[in-house]
């Protein structure tokens, strides 16, 4: 049987913006955060750089929001840059203060000075990235987990799978609002009822839309497509950034080399040990990411090569052991003593640049529904983010929302009782292997034609098959019970299209969007905003 929950906030998502929110949230409201795995499932436990913020003396605000400017290809919002790096002394400081274990300076630094160490990354042009050696994620996650654990108020739901958002139009009422979600609970197979005063949309990226990603399973776009099928607008999806350096290793599934590395001398080499990146920008191995993947890309074309190589052997084997310990031990499961040997490495796709359309509160185009963290846009990032600026975004518009939240909750109502999920109509799958087949074509065709380097041929190619892709994917869905497998393609396969439609409405090269039919910059910097048939503004 089926049940209906009743909550003031339903979250959706347990990684770092979705924790913080339900942290910031006052203790009298009940709220409710799910994630569809266990808690630790998003790509916040597997960040391992750290947060880019102004936290040293040398560095200022004015440097930070010049970088990410830099970085983000003429494209950025430069309101949400200086908003997103004033507010990210206090988003640390938070965070220490919830007692997140930062890696502290040694030696320690004089009195008065700041106590951690600060590390570097592509694009800064300070040290400004605080980080717990090079598993910062876990450290963090863990910490707000902790946190979370102790508040009776917040109700942490495992396993839960939104399968869509319920809104007033859905329902046939007048209005806009969301009202909550349809979630399936995996431990019942049941689709059950959640309603809420506010819906919080904290569900990561997208980039399991190829075949190679840095990014766990999970990350498959669900909060956009949900957003999207509800009416709200959404943003920049052509720019999906490629890390540059992911192991290359057989058995390695998508581990990712850390960019702190580079920040801490590493060199790429080609096969031959030649250094090439000054080849293709001054600033050479600190370049931003898509200078660096694309340069990568680049050389293993030109050569016929399977991957470069990263290198930083050169530097004390203490100081690659104690800053960078998980690179370390992981690699030496391969066989591959970092402190000796030059690290295999391939570009794979890692971050979903553009996505549900927020303003500074993380408000969306409908009304009680809030979208925070990777899945949103909130201009920030522009056409390429720069390092370690994820994080920091995932703090500060999740504490902004909570707070915008509150300022609303004398005026919204809970919405009550509300219809339950009609299963009546579907039947359980007997050809799951559909699911399986569709999953690993839309991913290969993603990687093929949608990914570092683009054509409009490429583009026709990957939008004919999405869509037929797509009829497929809508007949199972009418005729069989849902799965986390069937929603994630389902949802997959909805972002793959808003991807492909939004790279052909681009008509130039810009940042992490890159074609041979159009390779130079247009004039003019324009974001790329999807309207729904349904939007609801
Ligand atoms: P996530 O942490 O991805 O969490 C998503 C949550 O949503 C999960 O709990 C998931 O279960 C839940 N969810 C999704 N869909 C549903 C659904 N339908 N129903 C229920 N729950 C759902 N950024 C940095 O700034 N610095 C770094 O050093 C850094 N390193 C990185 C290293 C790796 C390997 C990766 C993959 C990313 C890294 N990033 C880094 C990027 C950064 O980690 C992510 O952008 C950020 O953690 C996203 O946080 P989030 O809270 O938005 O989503
Ligand atoms: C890394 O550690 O290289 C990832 C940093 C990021 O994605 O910002």
């Amino acid at each position: 049987m089926s049940q209906h929950f009743q909550h003031d906030v339903l979250v959706i998502g347990s990684g770092a913006a979705g924790l913080s929110l339900a942290l910031t949230l006052p203790d009298h409201l009940r709220i409710a955060v799910l994630s569809k795995g266990d808690l630790a499932n998003g790509s916040t436990f597997w960040a391992q750089g750290g947060v880019a913020a102004v936290l040293d003396t040398a560095d200022t605000v004015a440097s930070h929001v010049e970088d990410t400017l830099n970085a983000g290809g003429g494209l950025c919002n430069e309101d949400a840059v200086r908003f997103t790096v004033e507010h990210s002394r206090e988003a640390i400081q938070w965070l220490i203060d919830l007692g997140v274990p930062f890696t502290r300076d040694d030696p320690p630094v004089a009195d008065g000075g700041f106590e951690f160490h600060l590390t570097r990354e592509g694009g800064h042009s300070h040290r400004r990235i605080i980080h717990a050696a090079d598993a910062t994620g876990a450290a963090i996650f863990r910490t707000l987990l902790a946190q979370a654990q102790t508040r009776p108020n917040i109700e942490l739901l495992e396993q839960r799978v939104a399968v869509d958002l319920i809104t007033e139009p859905k329902l046939g009422l007048e209005g806009t609002r969301c009202l909550g979600a349809y979630v399936l609970d995996r431990s019942t197979g049941e689709v059950d009822t959640h309603s809420a005063r506010f819906t919080v949309l904290a569900c990561g990226g997208a980039a399991k839309v190829y075949l190679y990603t840095s990014n766990p399973d999970g990350a498959c776009g669900d909060g956009i497509a949900m957003a999207w099928r509800s009416g709200c607008r959404v943003g920049n999806l052509e720019f999906n950034q490629f890390h540059p350096t992911c192991l290359y290793h057989p058995q390695a599934k998508s581990f990712l080399i850390t960019e702190a590395l580079r920040g801490e001398g590493a060199y790429l080499k080609l096969p031959n040990g030649e250094r090439f990146m000054q080849r293709f920008d001054p600033r050479a191995e600190l370049a931003p990411r898509d200078i660096v993947a694309r340069a990568i890309d680049h050389e293993m074309k030109r050569l016929g090569a399977d991957c470069v190589f990263l290198d930083i052997s050169h530097q004390p084997e203490a100081f690659i052991k104690s800053h960078f310990p998980t690179v370390y031990e992981r690699c030496l499961t391969f066989g591959i003593d970092i402190t000796r040997q030059p690290i295999p490495v391939v570009p794979a796709a890692h971050y979903t640049c553009g996505g549900v359309l927020v303003d500074q509160h993380g408000s969306t185009d409908v009304p009680g529904l809030y979208a925070i963290g990777e899945t949103s846009f909130t201009g920030l990032h522009g056409a390429n983010r720069m390092a370690s600026n994820s994080l920091l975004e995932c703090f500060v518009y999740a504490r902004s929302a909570a707070a915008d939240i509150v300022t609303q909750l004398q005026d919204v109502a809970h919405p009550g009782a509300l219809p339950a999920w009609d299963s009546s109509q579907v039947t359980d799958s007997d050809e799951d292997v559909i699911i399986a087949h569709n999953w690993d074509e839309l991913r290969r065709f993603m990687w093929d034609y949608v990914g570092i380097v683009r054509t409009n041929k490429r583009l026709q190619r990957a939008r004919h098959r999405v869509r037929l892709l797509l009829d497929e994917i809508d007949e199972f869905y009418s005729n069989y019970k849902v799965s986390r497998d069937l929603i994630e393609l389902r949802n997959l396969a909805q972002v793959a299209e808003l991807m492909i439609d939004s790279a052909m409405a681009r008509k130039e090269s810009r940042g992490l969007h890159f074609t041979l039919d159009y390779p130079d910059l247009l004039p003019e910097a324009r974001d790329t905003v999807l309207v729904p048939p349904t939007f609801a503004g």
